[in-house]
């Protein structure tokens, strides 16, 4: 036998294998220990062996290069080898085997009749296995793309050959990142009727993708959300379903992964800067779980309750609808008569269940639609593919399950109904426009000017929905002491320093009026030194604040709990004589505004410094939505909670108006609208929505100002001077935007990058929510040169709140501000 092994430093690698029948092989000499690697040859991937938190071994394929280890794929996860004399070499059946230290094979490849069979891992991640006399390329015997663990890699196809009736899915690790046999999480195509994908924990269905549109999944709208870099591929016939993807740009790495976390989601991460960046997710909405809403029920994420009737019928058990349980769904009002019966056209919906159904892939809507007039049993119709207009004919013919509505991107479908149900759509349409409208402008007194009545009309057809007679609105929001004791269950642990109240006082100089950084609604904030020479910044809340002890520390434990580089960091606290009091890092540089609109200081910040500004806050927002243990909403980022080290490396601060999220919660809604004017989104100025757009929206203008260095005031619609975001909006329509530059970044940038983040700014300010990207978007956007971003529509602006208060005092800056005037209890770090 010869061994061609390398090392990093060749490039090819590929094992060559003399014949199995030769004299070595029966000697059974290793080609692969457990302190060898294997490398493709462009260095991106590596075969070797890793162990488990089990400190068994397993033969595995991950990045090369990257930290921490990401593995794509295991051998044999289900038959580790538990001690390191292990190792693989080239079996008799042209095949290659994995033995453990007792000589027996505890993994083996399939069998081939290759004669000289070599195995070579490619630079897509794939471990293939050919014959050596075999010089076309892809004339592989065996793969391991053709036995997924729980990864999928562009170019991998995960599907049915029904031919062969064999099948190949992602099964998750069982514990992510430490035990890699099989775990309870499945992906897996099904093909009846019109083909999907299902994710299971064990046999129970958790998520569905909806049938595949031409565009996309149509139970997945954010498909593709704002890049064009990844390019689904799902193909069906008679021999097989095929869903697969591939990237355009070839450095970028990216994967797709169903994991266990998190309690089963299939993620998308991108490799960006050093990092693995979460993209994108499922199930990620309320409503994209299995069937939430029962048969004929409709699922809406922005609609509280999230669960309605499809026109024409009502709740089946009223009294669990009522406690907000959809899952028994509907019942229709009034029974079918075949021959009079009339279709009810709903749109932008998540097409069906369509598990059984009717499919005829030629014929077009209106034959589609009176083939299902004419049979009975047919309840609903649609178009198969949404391309060039619409092509296909898929017909229910039973119950509808598993509904939701989205904002856009959604399908037609067309749902059977007795004539007395069907009423006079389309005039009831623009009457309840008409109502909600008159309805809203009279309970919004800061309503003027064309561009919110615009965005009422839009935002109308969603209250129609939200506020069906007989439902209880119900606060998505949760408070963070509500949430914490139950999510936090050893919180007692915390090793949260407590200061006592002597120690800041003396830090302080009696909290003396010389050591005060800055005044809030809440409190005050002094800057302190301690004894042994630690410089801190000591927020003191006012004692009429409201807030109890218990809740304060609840919020302190969490606020302790976010830890990262962007985020300024909590040092303690102390609770004593009535005192509530936070300790925080000190930062040099103060507040992001007292640098960028100083005349004096600007020229501090050149381009890089700036760039990477807008950066630092963009991981610590996703940092807040997505990689910390809760999803958290800032709701008040502005300049001014923007602090800047010695090093002007900025950390976003005061997390009193943060909100958190639970796992599967998109978005609330809240009365008491608390923020600051000029960073607030018009849903949730306007109607107390928030969501992590919301704070996208905070972050556009963010991004806007530090290019600028000019601050928004926010809502002088008719002096665009003082509007920052239509003007820099109208300076991009007019291609002039690089003269809106401050120029107190002299010629230290670079015009394709500072155009390309006033784009995202542009992007992140737009006026609906569902057009902002998300923050690993932004970041993804932030790094690469994306050749199609889309281009901005117009941003969320409103305007001037007539209100004699801000009128008095419009020369304060930041101030807070609250719809109904309630004062808040807050935290505000500084
Ligand atoms: C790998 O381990 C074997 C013994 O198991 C040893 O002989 C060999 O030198 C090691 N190779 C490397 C590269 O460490
Ligand atoms: C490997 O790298 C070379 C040079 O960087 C590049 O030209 C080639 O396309 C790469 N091959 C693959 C398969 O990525
Ligand atoms: C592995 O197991 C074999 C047989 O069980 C034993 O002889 C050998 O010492 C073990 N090696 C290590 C490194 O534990
Ligand atoms: C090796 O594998 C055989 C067969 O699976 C098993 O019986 C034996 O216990 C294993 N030996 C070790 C040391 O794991
Ligand atoms: C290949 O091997 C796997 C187990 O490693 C087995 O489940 C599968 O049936 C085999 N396929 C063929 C075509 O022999
Ligand atoms: C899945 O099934 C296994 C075995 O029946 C069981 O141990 C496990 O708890 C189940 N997982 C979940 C999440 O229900
Ligand atoms: C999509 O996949 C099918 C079958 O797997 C393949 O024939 C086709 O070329 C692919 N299309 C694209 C655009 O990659
Ligand atoms: C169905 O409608 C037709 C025409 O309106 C009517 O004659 C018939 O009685 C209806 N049948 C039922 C079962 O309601
Ligand atoms: C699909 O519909 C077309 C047009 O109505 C028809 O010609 C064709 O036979 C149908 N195909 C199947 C498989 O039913
Ligand atoms: C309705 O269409 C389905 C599917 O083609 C068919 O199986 C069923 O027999 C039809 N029913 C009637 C009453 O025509």
């Amino acid at each position: 036998m010869r061994i061609f092994f390398n090392h990093l430093n060749y490039l090819i690698i590929i094992l060559i294998i003399t014949p199995p029948a030769s004299s070595d092989t029966s000697t059974g000499k290793q080609i692969l220990r457990t302190n060898q690697t294997l490398l493709s040859q462009n260095q991106t991937f590596v075969l070797g062996f890793f162990r488990g938190s089990n400190t068994n071994y397993y033969l595995g394929i991950w990045y090369n290069n990257i930290n921490p280890q990401t593995i794509v794929w295991v051998a044999n996860r289900d038959n580790p080898i538990d001690n390191s004399t292990g190792y693989l070499k080239i079996g008799d059946k042209g095949n290659f085997v994995l033995l453990n230290s007792s000589g027996n094979p505890a993994w083996s490849s399939n069998q081939t009749n290759a004669m000289n069979p070599v195995l070579q891992l490619l630079d897509t991640g794939n471990l293939v296995l050919k014959d050596s006399s075999d010089t076309t390329n892809s004339n592989y015997l065996w793969q391991s793309f053709d036995y997924p663990t729980d990864t999928m890699l562009p170019g991998m196809k995960l599907g049915w050959n029904l031919d062969t009736r064999t099948e190949k899915h992602l099964t998750s690790w069982k514990v992510a990142g430490e035990d890699p046999s099989s775990g309870d999480y499945t992906l897996k195509v099904d093909y009846h009727g019109l083909p999907d994908i299902f994710i299971r924990r064990n046999q129970t269905i958790i998520f569905r993708t909806g049938d595949w549109n031409g565009e996309r999944f149509s139970g997945v709208p954010g498909m593709g959300d704002n890049i064009n870099e990844i390019k689904y591929n799902f193909t069906y016939d008679e021999h097989g379903v095929w869903y697969s993807y591939s990237v355009t740009i070839a450095s970028l790495l990216s994967r797709l992964i169903l994991t266990s976390d998190s309690d089963g989601q299939y993620q998308r991460y991108m490799w960006i800067q050093g990092t693995w960046s979460k993209f994108s997710y499922v199930p990620a909405y309320q409503c994209d779980y299995y069937r939430v809403c029962g048969s004929y029920g409709v699922c809406d994420n922005d609609a509280s309750p999230i669960c309605t009737c499809v026109q024409g019928f009502r709740p089946k058990n009223q009294e669990a609808w009522n406690l907000r349980d959809g899952s028994d769904g509907c019942v229709r009002k009034t029974v079918l008569n075949c021959s009079t019966d009339k279709f009810l056209h709903l749109e932008n919906m998540k097409m069906p269940e369509t598990s059984s159904v009717f499919v005829n892939k030629s014929m077009t809507l209106d034959e589609c639609g009176s083939l299902c007039k004419r049979n009975c049993s047919c309840t609903a119709y649609a178009n198969i593919d949404i391309t060039n207009g619409g092509s296909g004919c898929v017909m229910w013919l039973d119950q509808l399950f598993d509904m939701v509505v989205f904002p856009k991107n959604g399908q037609d479908l067309y749902v059977r109904l007795a004539a007395a149900d069907i009423g006079s759509t389309s005039s009831n349409k623009n009457h309840r426009v008409d109502l909600a409208i008159g309805i809203t402008l009279s309970a919004l007194v800061l309503v003027l000017g064309l561009v919110a009545i615009c965005y009422l009309r839009k935002k109308s057809k969603q209250k129609s929905r939200a506020t069906i007679p007989g439902f209880v609105h119900r606060s998505h929001e949760f408070l963070m002491n509500e949430v914490v004791p139950s999510v936090e269950r050893n919180m007692d642990d915390l090793e949260l320093p407590m200061f006592d109240f002597d120690t800041l006082t003396m830090a302080t100089n009696n909290f003396s009026q010389n050591n005060k950084l800055g005044e809030g609604g809440f409190g005050n904030v002094h800057k302190g030194r301690l004894v042994d020479g630690r410089e801190i910044a000591i927020k003191r809340l006012s004692k009429d604040s409201g807030q109890g002890i218990e809740e304060f520390k609840n919020e302190v434990k969490l606020i302790v709990k976010l830890q990262h580089r962007n985020l300024v960091r909590l040092l303690g606290c102390c609770i004593e004589k009535d005192e509530k009091i936070l300790v925080y890092e000190y930062m040099e540089n103060r507040g992001l505004d007292s640098v960028l609109f100083d005349k004096s200081k600007g020229p501090l910040l050149d381009w890089k410094k700036r760039f990477n500004i807008i950066y630092g806050i963009a991981k610590g927002l996703l940092y807040l939505h997505q990689d910390s243990r809760f999803r958290i909403i800032h709701r008040d980022l502005k300049t001014s909670n923007i602090l800047l080290d010695s090093e002007m490396n900025p950390k976003i601060s005061d997390f009193g108006m943060a909100r958190i999220f639970n796992e599967d919660q998109m978005q609330a809604k809240t009365r008491r609208i608390v923020g600051t004017y000029g960073y607030m989104s018009p849903e949730y100025a306007m109607d107390g929505n928030f969501s992590v757009k919301t704070d996208v929206f905070s972050f556009g203008v963010l991004i806007l100002e530090i290019i600028t260095g000019k601050k928004n005031r926010g809502f002088y619609i008719d002096n665009e001077e003082l509007n920052l975001l239509g003007n820099v909006w109208r300076h991009w329509h007019e291609g002039t935007v690089l003269t809106l530059i401050d120029p107190s970044i002299g010629n230290s940038y670079i015009e394709s990058d500072v155009i390309r983040c006033l784009h995202i700014g542009l992007l992140c300010v737009q006026e609906h929510a569902e057009d902002r990207p998300t923050m690993s978007s932004v970041i993804f956007m932030l790094n690469n040169e994306v050749p199609s971003l889309s281009y901005p529509k117009n941003p969320g602006f409103f305007a001037r709140k007539s209100h004699p208060e801000t009128d008095s005092s419009s020369n304060k800056q930041d101030e807070i501000w609250s719809v109904n005037q309630v004062t808040t209890t807050m935290l505000d770090a500084r």
